[in-house]
């Protein structure tokens, strides 16, 4: 068994806050990133991404625990000596140098041979699809081909690990859209590890083979896209993903993988559990609009009946919001697929919404 490119073991970090008092930017996180992944960080801003990936890159040392990379403890280790290198938002390539020159420069101040960097320079630019700009100035490329730039002076010293914070946060959002199918398909490329940072779930989604969210220092789940998705392990993490309806209730009766959830207004839920929780626990049911359906549906064992408080319709779904007894809401998203298809109901009906056990999830957090 191969060791993990990164491994985060129980990693905090404090700094000292404005008052004397410390705040914690990173607490006990516990990650594991294989090798060859795209792995993205994710969460609000100020959760301690930047933090983390810092770490990692060792421009900050952890209070406690430790970051290993291919299995080597880090400790104290420089930068300059960890084996990744780093691609920031703010990719601010040398004005007054080439292209070629600002690509060479970490491999020069490396003493590495002349006719070594310059095929190397060749390769980064090749990679990154920048073929024979070496000449130019970063001022005569745009947006995107500068980041592409920054791109290949971080690759080009062949980090085994490379670390990159919202490299793309500068891009106007076709220019950010395309520069994520290109990283993607760099990193399939090349094969190195990418730890990816982003606050943008659909980002995450689209770029990562494994995502780690993040809330106020913690790493809450870390999964597949589709796991996070589909199966989120807490209310944070089903709330940032995606959208989500929550139900409140009770728990009154569960087997090993499904439990009944009485909802306030007198209804009750089957849902999934990971954990058997205790019966008579509050708990929230989260189910996802796209997975709930107006109508009763035969096989749904969930069929709840509600009113349409609101119907909006945004062309390739309605949306309509019900009001359950108990004065719960729950959204439900129909795909408009069918030609000219009408709406399902309208404002003030009485409806049934059915959705199966296993399109509800009960969270315990
Ligand atoms: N050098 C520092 N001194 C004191 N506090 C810091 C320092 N660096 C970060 N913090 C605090 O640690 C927390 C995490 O910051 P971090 O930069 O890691 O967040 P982030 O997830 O990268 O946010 P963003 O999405 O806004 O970039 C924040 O509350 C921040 O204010
Ligand atoms: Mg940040």
């Amino acid at each position: 068994m191969p060791d993990h490119a990164v491994e985060l073991r129980n990693v905090w970090k404090q700094f000292p806050g404005p008052a004397g008092e410390l705040v914690t930017a990173v607490k006990d996180v516990t990650l594991q990133i294989a090798d060859g992944e795209f792995f993205s960080l994710l969460g609000p801003s100020g959760c301690g991404k930047t933090t983390s990936l810092r770490m990692i890159a060792g421009f900050e040392l952890p209070t406690q625990g430790e970051i290993y990379i291919h299995g080597r403890p880090m400790g104290r280790t420089p930068p300059f000596q960890r084996p990744v290198n780093t691609v920031f938002q703010s990719y601010a390539l040398f004005p007054h140098m080439t292209i070629g020159e600002n690509v060479a420069f970490g491999l020069q101040m490396d003493g590495v041979s002349k006719p070594e960097i310059a095929q190397r320079v060749q390769e980064a630019l090749a990679m990154v699809r920048l073929p024979g700009y070496e000449g130019r100035r970063p001022r005569q490329l745009s947006g995107g081909q500068q980041q592409r730039v920054a791109l290949a002076r971080a690759l080009v010293k062949r980090p085994e690990v490379l670390l990159l914070d919202e490299p793309l946060g500068a891009l106007d959002l076709k220019l950010r859209k395309e520069m994520q199918l290109e990283l993607k398909r760099l990193q399939r490329e090349v094969g190195i590890t990418f730890v990816f940072v982003t606050h943008d779930q659909e980002e995450a989604l689209t770029m990562s083979d494994r995502i780690a969210v993040m809330s106020n220092g913690e790493a809450l789940q870390a999964g597949s896209p589709s796991e996070i998705y589909e199966r989120p392990n807490c209310r944070f993490v089903a709330d940032f993903i995606g959208e989500t309806n929550f139900l409140d209730g009770a728990i009154t009766a569960h087997t090993e993988r499904t439990a009944t959830v009485l909802l306030p207004g007198g209804m009750t839920v089957q849902a999934e559990v990971e954990q058997s929780p205790r019966a008579g626990s509050n708990v929230t049911v989260a189910v996802r609009p796209e997975k709930a359906h107006i109508g009763a549906q035969p096989g749904a064992v969930n069929q709840l009946n509600g009113r349409v408080a609101n119907v909006v319709y945004i062309g390739t779904d309605t949306h309509y919001d019900v009001v359950l007894p108990g004065d719960q809401h729950l959204r439900v998203r129909e795909q408009n697929h069918r030609p000219g298809s009408a709406p399902l109901a309208a404002e003030g009906d009485e409806v049934t919404v059915s959705f199966s056990a296993n399109a509800a999830r009960v969270l315990t957090e």
